[in-house]
């Protein structure tokens, strides 16, 4: 049974970055109906007991069209959310270190440059989608966007997400409407890169 992060910060405590009522919709409904929805079809297609990411990662062996969709759509919606959601603090790091800080730099010249190219990925997703910080296994980085719910798993790339860029409407709207670059500005504010650090560490 797949279940949703627990959120380690109250719903107001990324304000005014993101307002209580969007992190009350966002976290309470959407991704709580992803989370059921998931588990629902991780069930119907025999699926029970494997990790998310065993799941995703192997979309094709999943032969009822259908049921594959279904499992790409909501089982993205579910990992997606979580990645997003654990990776926000009211009084984040505002800059990894170490090794993470290191390959940040020969990627991308420095952390602003690696941000903006983020940004740069989130603003220009036309419609629904992410936008994505990954690693492989080897520690290289890499940024990519992605379309509805997939992710850099579903996708096939070998790639495992260390930062989550929401930029569904749902995700920004209530606040910022139709200025989805100042939500994006945003994101960088309570992005905790301690926690993101620690995820590289743990997947290298
Ligand atoms: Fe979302």
């Amino acid at each position: 049974m797949f279940e949703q992060v627990k959120l380690d910060y109250a719903t107001n405590g990324l304000e005014p970055y993101i307002d209580q009522t969007t992190i009350e919709t966002h976290h309470g409904k959407h991704h709580a109906t992803y989370t059921k929805n998931f588990n629902d079809l991780v069930e119907k297609a025999g699926l029970t007991g494997k990790s998310a990411e065993e799941i995703l990662g192997s979309l094709d062996s999943v032969s009822d069209a259908t049921l594959r969709q279904g499992l790409k759509n909501q089982g993205g919606g579910y990992y997606n959310h979580n990645l997003y959601f654990e990776m926000f603090s009211p009084n984040p790091a505002k800059a990894p270190t170490g090794k993470f800080l290191a390959a940040i730099n020969e990627k991308f010249g420095s952390l602003d440059a690696c941000k903006d190219e983020i940004s740069a990925l989130a603003a220009a997703q036309f419609g629904s989608g992410w936008a994505w910080l990954s690693t492989d296994k080897s520690g290289k980085l890499y940024v990519s966007k992605t379309l509805n719910q997939d992710n850099p798993i579903s996708e096939g790339t070998g790639q495992i997400p260390l930062i989550a860029l929401d930029v569904w409407e749902h995700a920004y709207y209530l606040k910022y409407k139709n200025l989805r670059p100042d939500y994006i500005k945003a994101f960088w504010e309570i992005l905790d890169w301690k926690k993101v650090e620690a995820r590289y560490e743990s997947l290298i």
